[in-house]
């Protein structure tokens, strides 16, 4: 299919050029024009968010948290699964009738679902007030994208893939955070695991790494202005520099080397190559947390084999005893999949019996969503009941054992990052421990996004309560 529009190589000159332009078209207006960003997905997304924000407020756009007096729609979508292609379109679906009250209101959708072309169809075809499409990769191409929508006046939806996959990594672009003390920090983009239910392959392409200087610079930066708890991502970190001659464990050490009071995570890391020299690192750490989320997906061999996990449990069970042994305080957390194709009762019994030794301390449970173009999604299905009852029992199962190891936190005090008055109730605020762990507490307007000391007395599986200790 012919391209209708040909992107050529990003500069970034080029990107400056058309920031430009469109600041100029933007200046001096008796009301500036306004920006809403809508996010759905990973924290990937939600970094690639702080980008898109970033680079429209450098282009003069004044930022909205309502798309009801948005001037400029920015739909940032996720493909995982079915449910959050639904959600996002149904949104888009909504815009229609801000788009009749403002004819010169310009919505781009852009993110991990406008990759697949199916669905750039769809839009194209169900959704005319949509005005422009950008996949993930492109995402620095936004300014010109934007630019050519406002001079033309016409629709940019391509009917073939903007991405270049094999681009080198886009730096340089503003990012807008969503708080001065929590931050995510990309190292990598893409993956190449194939994981036999995953789009994300499809819609993310290959694995590309940033520069180490650029990232140590950017954590840099984001420690001198105070940021306290830092988050590097990666759909899988530990292919982090594989084209060169350095490695994620080596990147987290001289990150670690940095000085200030803050904390390191990471995310995520593939249970096929999380490494002792990984967790050694972390180890012998000063700020990297000690935390660790390990997607699992299945307790059965037979199903990680069917989904091209590359390892086994034992060899999962063997890093998780490699991560105690080095630091009993640790937290797991940990991603499962229920109803994967051809699962059987037995085999779903082998999860949940690998729930209980491992005794994860947080678990985000899904149920198996058959996405097009991925091998497992032209294997014979689950039944939907059966998905829905398997997912029951592991709900109910993971609560009993979360609220296990949260218990023995009441009567320790714990360092916790303030985030603020938590929903609903003004004087209990809410934060997060080291190992990620929902705090609720009595608290002050000047405690958010400090350290602060929280004696736990009461448990629940999801949450802990305490008070403020000087
Ligand atoms: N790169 C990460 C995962 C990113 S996707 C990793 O490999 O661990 C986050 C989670 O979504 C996955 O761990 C998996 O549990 C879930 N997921 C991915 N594809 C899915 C699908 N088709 N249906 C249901 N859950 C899925
Ligand atoms: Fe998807 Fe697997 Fe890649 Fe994670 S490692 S993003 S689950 S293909
Ligand atoms: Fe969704 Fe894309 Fe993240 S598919 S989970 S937003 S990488």
């Amino acid at each position: 299919m012919a391209k209708q529009l040909v992107m050529p190589p990003d500069n970034y000159t080029v990107r400056l050029d058309y920031m430009k332009k469109i600041r100029e078209w933007n200046k001096d207006l008796s009301k500036k024009r306004k920006v809403f960003v809508q996010t759905f997905g990973c924290q990937q997304n939600e970094a690639d968010s702080e980008k898109y924000l970033g680079m429209a407020v450098d282009m003069g756009y004044e930022p909205t948290n309502t798309p009801d007096n948005a001037d400029l729609i920015i739909v940032n979508t996720c493909a995982i699964r079915e449910h959050a292609e639904k959600k996002a379109l149904s949104i888009i679906g909504q815009y229609k009738h801000i788009k009749a009250k403002n004819k010169d209101l310009i919505i781009g959708v852009c993110g991990c679902m406008v990759a697949q072309e199916h669905r750039r169809e769809e839009l194209k075809m169900k959704y005319p007030y949509v005005t422009f499409t950008l996949g993930t990769a492109s995402l620095h191409h936004l300014p010109r994208v934007l630019w050519e929508t406002i001079e033309s006046k016409k629709r940019l939806i391509t009917t073939d893939s903007l991405e270049d996959f094999t681009e080198t990594v886009a730096e340089g672009m503003p990012i807008r955070r969503g708080s001065g003390y929590r931050a995510w920090v990309s190292i990598m983009y893409g993956c190449n695991n194939f994981c036999s239910y995953c789009i994300v392959p499809y819609v993310r392409g290959r694995e590309r790494s940033r520069k180490k200087e650029d990232i140590i610079a950017e954590v840099k930066a984001l420690v001198t202005e105070g940021y306290k708890d830092i988050t590097l991502l990666g759909q899988n970190v530990n292919s982090y520099g594989k084209e060169t001659d350095t490695d994620f464990a080596d990147l987290l050490a001289e990150l670690d080397a940095i000085e200030g009071d803050f904390w390191l995570r990471f995310m995520t890391s593939h249970p096929k190559d999380a490494s002792h020299k990984l967790i050694d690192v972390m180890a012998n750490g000063k700020h990297i947390a000690h935390q660790f989320h390990l997607p699992l997906q299945s307790g059965n061999d037979t199903v990680l084999k069917a989904m091209n996990r590359h390892y086994d449990m034992a060899r999962y069970m063997s890093s998780v005893h490699y991560m105690r042994l080095k630091m009993p305080d640790i937290t797991i957390t940990s991603d499962i999949i229920v109803g994967f194709p051809g699962e059987t009762e037995e085999q779903f019994e082998d999860t949940l019996k690998a729930l209980r030794n491992v005794e994860f301390d947080m678990l985000y449970s899904f149920i198996y969503s058959p996405r097009k173009g991925t091998p497992a999604a032209e294997e014979e299905q689950v039944p939907d009941t059966v998905k829905g009852s398997r997912f029951d029992q592991l709900l109910t199962t993971q609560n009993e054992i979360a609220l296990s190891k949260n218990q023995p936190m009441v009567g320790n005090t714990v360092k916790v990052l303030c985030d603020g008055i938590s929903k609903g109730e003004s004087s209990i605020y809410s934060g997060r421990t080291e190992g990620n762990k929902i705090v609720f507490f009595h608290g002050t307007p000047d405690m958010i996004g400090q350290f602060v000391n929280v004696e736990i007395n009461k448990a629940e599986a999801f949450a802990l309560w305490g008070e403020i200790i000087n």
